[in-house]
């Protein structure tokens, strides 16, 4: 109970600033210098950061990174990335490079609608409430109509609602399942406004209902929330050309390469251990773009495993094969993602990333975060069927050490010229140093 707080969200930021450093640390006056350190020098924009949660104390950077050559669908995109781990940009941005020089990315998006759920209890006769459903269909449109006049101006709106039945399950428990079309925007808010009107009208109609017994007329809610299995909302980005074109400088033996690169890919289809990790390095691309451009990727993250099982077993996202000497390779995903709304006209780093990707529709970002996807995934294999992985990870992880020991300009140069030749490790990075100083 020592650091338990009463009323912490009404203190002010100094006061939360302080109490945090007087309770956590050992040098309070430290931590509070550090922590002031990375608040912007311009209030505005400080405040507007600060708006975003709640108990904001600073900033929490993430470097931004741009991968250009993205040709998808014949134009070049400059790819904005937020993301911590060293190689990512590196990796996207040499795919990047290399399908561009045959023949790029070819994206389709197949659908864009999304899903959301009213689940609740009826404790009555099936039969009874399917009629009183069709009944009070065209209600939930009506009762809803102030939320959804904007989104169908703009093409969207409520696409479809159903009454599904899940008592075989779950004793007692329906759901109305709606499909929304939301345009441009992620639509999180419009699908839960329709959603919780959905709720009130059901429970409403319920109550007046004649041929309901008093039983059937209390339905309960239990919850109404969109769903992050978007399902409907997928998008599939490819690349290919003939196996004799894959040859590089680095990759010598092409029809080797591209059989190497489909049996591990095989793997991955198979074996729900490397699935998991393969999986991992496409939402490396994924989740970079997801956050530069100010979408939600915890919603994505849920959304794309789920749909690597939706077969029963977690599987790879990504497939490749050889076809009369053609190699093909692609990766079909469900991606919710919006370019208007929530933080995109919010955050001026996410408009910035917008305006590089010169103000994409939905549907369009979906293509180039699935692009940044195949790409990251093609970057990994092809470093983990030839070099290994370590090779581009431990060069790139050079300069992170470099920085932890605080080199001068002149030991960083002799730093990365000796290791141009030499295998990096953390431990002979440091000996280097150690010597260097001596
Ligand atoms: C590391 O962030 C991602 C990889 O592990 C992906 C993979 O193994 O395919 C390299």
């Amino acid at each position: 109970m020592e650091n338990y707080i009463n009323g912490f969200s009404k203190f002010s930021k100094e006061k939360k600033i302080d109490w945090i450093a007087q309770n956590y640390f050992a040098e309070p006056n430290i931590a509070i210098q550090l922590i002031k350190s990375y608040w912007n020098s311009d209030e505005k924009l400080q405040q507007l950061h600060d708006d975003f949660i709640e108990n904001t104390i600073t900033n929490f950077y993430l470097p931004l990174g741009i991968a250009p050559n993205f040709l998808i669908n014949g134009k070049y995109y400059t790819v904005p990335m937020a993301i911590e781990e060293s190689s990512v940009v590196a990796a996207a941005s040499k795919s990047a490079k290399y399908w561009s020089e045959r023949g790029g990315f070819k994206t389709t998006v197949f659908n864009t609608e999304k899903i959301g759920q009213v689940h609740f209890m009826f404790n009555g006769e099936k039969a009874k409430l399917d009629a009183f459903f069709s009944k009070i269909r065209e209600k939930f449109y009506e009762d809803t109509a102030h939320t959804t006049a904007n989104m169908q101006k703009r093409g969207g709106g409520i696409v479809a609602i159903e009454l599904i039945d899940k008592t075989a399950v779950l004793e007692n428990y329906y759901q109305i399942h709606a499909t929304f079309e939301t345009k441009d925007s992620m639509g999180a808010n419009f699908i839960n406004s329709c959603l919780e009107q959905f709720a009130t009208t059901l429970k409403k109609e319920a109550l007046i209902y004649a041929d309901f017994t008093s039983q059937e007329k209390e339905i309960e809610i239990i919850m109404s929330i969109l769903s992050n299995y978007v399902t409907n909302c997928i998008v599939r980005v490819e690349v290919s050309c003939p196996v004799t074109d894959l040859a590089e400088k680095n990759i010598p033996n092409p029809q080797e390469f591209a059989e190497k690169i489909i049996k591990a890919i095989r793997i991955a289809e198979i074996e729900p251990y490397r699935a998991v990790t393969h999986n991992k390095g496409i939402m490396n691309g994924v989740d970079a773009v997801v956050l530069a451009t100010g979408n939600d990727f915890r919603a994505v993250e849920a959304g794309v495993h789920a749909y690597a099982s939706k077969d029963g077993q977690y599987t790879s996202l990504s497939h490749a094969k050889i076809e009369n000497d053609l190699f093909s390779y692609w990766i079909e995903i469900p991606l919710a993602l919006g370019t208007v709304g929530g933080l995109t006209s919010l955050h001026p780093m996410v408009k910035l990333s917008l305006e590089m990707l010169e103000k994409p529709s939905a549907p369009q970002l979906m293509q180039i975060v699935a692009a940044a996807g195949l790409a990251q995934n093609f970057a990994a294999l092809r470093s983990l069927t030839t070099t290994g992985i370590q090779e581009g990870h431990m060069k790139m992880h050079l300069g992170n050490i470099i920085n932890q020991f605080e080199a001068s300009v002149e030991e960083r140069e002799a730093i990365e010229h000796h290791f141009e030749n030499h295998a990096v490790s953390h431990a002979a990075v440091v000996t280097f140093i150690d010597n260097l100083r001596k």
